[in-house]
């Protein structure tokens, strides 16, 4: 059946795009591996951050550029801010319960962090947005995994093929997140295993700054799942202790605890190394506070035998976020005739080299809503002739292990040539969907690693310890010949 466009992807970005789309009269589909209601929007915790008056917008452009080490693209990020508090206004018309309270995160100079349900603020919008596109009568392809896109003779992307079938449409944009499961330890959600960048780098498409992976300083560590401490806890007062129970952010930066979080994800990793241990202490703000501002980690760490308003709890960093991406313009447009790319997925030079706290759910809004006005003016109905290969890797963990190893938050030409020496090649070849899976993370972990050795110099979350300083203001950029069979 033929779309005007095909949205992959039920997080913020997705799921605001398509009502966007629906209000354009566009008919739209919006696909999803799992249900509706997961992935990284889902288990968001701190929250939104926009301007909170006219006069915060030139702040809020600050603190962005300021976070993002040089590497920002001025000119996104100053469109992004200005656009942003209309986005706000239209979640709220959708019912998501915005509390009145705006919380500091690290790297902002101003409490602008709009959060609901306390700190389970991506579960707000997440169920508040399914709902309204439920009720809207949204077509919708839940627990469909996309496997290849398809390509018309002329190169451009058609449409998809998915576990469910074959679908065509004028446009396609990708909205399928980050690829946090690259990492043995990290926050991201089972789904984010990369799979539209991967997609898109097999048609052809450009990625960018693919090296750049954020680590969250504060997670608890339970086996290896990372459970995220948001970092309201800082802005709301948590101090950060080391093992021998001492603060040390000063050290490390003016704005201890809340400066941007490569600084405090590094600082962390450090004082674990010297000190053997690091805590982060909500006691002194009390236990009314603690269970009503935090209730759901709260209660997840109570349930692996922490009480977070009592005790320190035991925190690392771990990996959080994707800020490389495919590379878009600010109307999410990919270097592929037909395809568009908002949100995690995508590289729109609004994070630059290091994604400033709770900027990720507003850039999914500004920037799918830019993307479905783009696509709409080139809807294009072509015959699919081709389809990116499909490609399987055995484990997940085989790709894991090595790119933890060769590309964590500290690295080393000798760390990284090791894991591409190591690193599992993606066969060509069928496979179950946990085997597709591992074969997209393969398939993009080698960008990640070759980004990592090119990148000389260490800024925001490429930090290596044979080159600590920064050098050369630069992108990278990665592109293969399509991997396409005909159909
Ligand atoms: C957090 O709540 O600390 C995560 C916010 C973000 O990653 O933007």
């Amino acid at each position: 059946m033929q779309h005007d466009l095909l949205i992959v992807g039920s997080g913020i970005t997705g799921l605001y795009a398509a009502l966007h789309a629906k209000a354009l009269g566009l008919s739209v589909l919006l696909i999803s591996k799992a249900k509706l209601e997961s992935g990284s929007t889902f288990w968001a915790q701190g929250g939104l951050a926009f301007p909170t008056s006219p006069e915060d917008i030139e702040p809020h452009i600050q603190d962005t550029l300021k976070a993002g080490r040089g590497l920002c693209d001025e000119s996104t990020v100053r469109l992004f801010v200005e656009e942003a508090s209309q986005h706000l206004e239209k979640l709220l018309s959708y019912g998501v319960p915005f509390e009145d309270h705006q919380t500091l995160e690290g790297g902002h100079s101003h409490p602008r962090v709009f959060h609901a349900w306390g700190d389970a603020s991506g579960r707000a919008v997440s169920v508040t947005l399914t709902q309204v596109v439920r009720d809207q009568g949204i077509e919708v392809l839940e627990g469909a995994f996309v496997q290849s896109l398809l390509l018309s003779d002329t190169g451009r992307v058609v449409g998809v093929q998915t576990t469910e079938g074959n679908h065509v449409a004028g446009a396609v944009l990708l909205a399928s997140g980050g690829f946090g499961q690259m990492y043995p330890v990290t926050t991201a959600p089972e789904e984010a295993t990369g799979d539209g960048i991967a997609l898109a780098y097999r048609a052809g498409a450009v990625l960018r700054d693919m090296e750049f992976v954020q680590f969250h300083p504060t997670v608890f560590l339970a086996g290896n799942r990372g459970l995220l401490i948001t970092e309201a806890a800082r802005g709301e007062g948590a101090l950060l202790l080391n093992g021998q129970m001492e603060r040390f952010m000063h050290q490390y930066d003016p704005l201890q605890e809340l400066a941007p979080r490569d600084v405090v994800a590094r600082a962390i990793d450090a004082e674990e190394t010297k000190t053997g241990r690091v805590y982060l202490d909500l006691r002194h703000l009390g236990e009314a506070f603690v269970q009503q501002r935090f209730p759901s980690i709260y209660e997840r760490l109570k349930s692996q035998g922490v009480d977070i308003s009592r005790e320190p709890v035991p925190v690392s960093p771990a990996v959080h976020y994707t800020i490389g991406g495919i590379l878009t313009d600010t109307n999410g447009k990919t270097t592929l005739e037909g395809l568009y790319a908002a949100g995690e997925v995508a590289s729109s030079g609004l994070h630059g080299a290091n994604r400033l706290a709770s900027n990720s759910l507003p850039e999914g809004l500004v920037f799918g809503v830019r993307a479905v006005e783009a696509a709409r003016q080139d809807l294009k109905f072509e015959i699919p002739a081709s389809r990116t290969v499909l490609e399987t890797v055995g484990s997940k963990a085989s790709v894991q292990q090595v790119i933890g190893a060769g590309a964590g938050i500290n690295r080393t030409a000798e760390t990284i040539r090791l894991a591409l020496q190591t690193l599992p090649h993606p066969e060509p070849r069928a496979g179950s969907i946990e085997e597709l899976e591992a074969g997209n993370l393969a398939r993009i972990a080698d960008t990640v690693l070759r980004g990592a050795l090119e990148r000389e110099e260490s800024r925001g979350g490429h930090f290596r310890t044979d080159y600590p300083e920064p050098d050369e203001v630069r992108h990278s950029l990665f592109q293969i010949p399509p991997l396409l069979e005909p159909l």
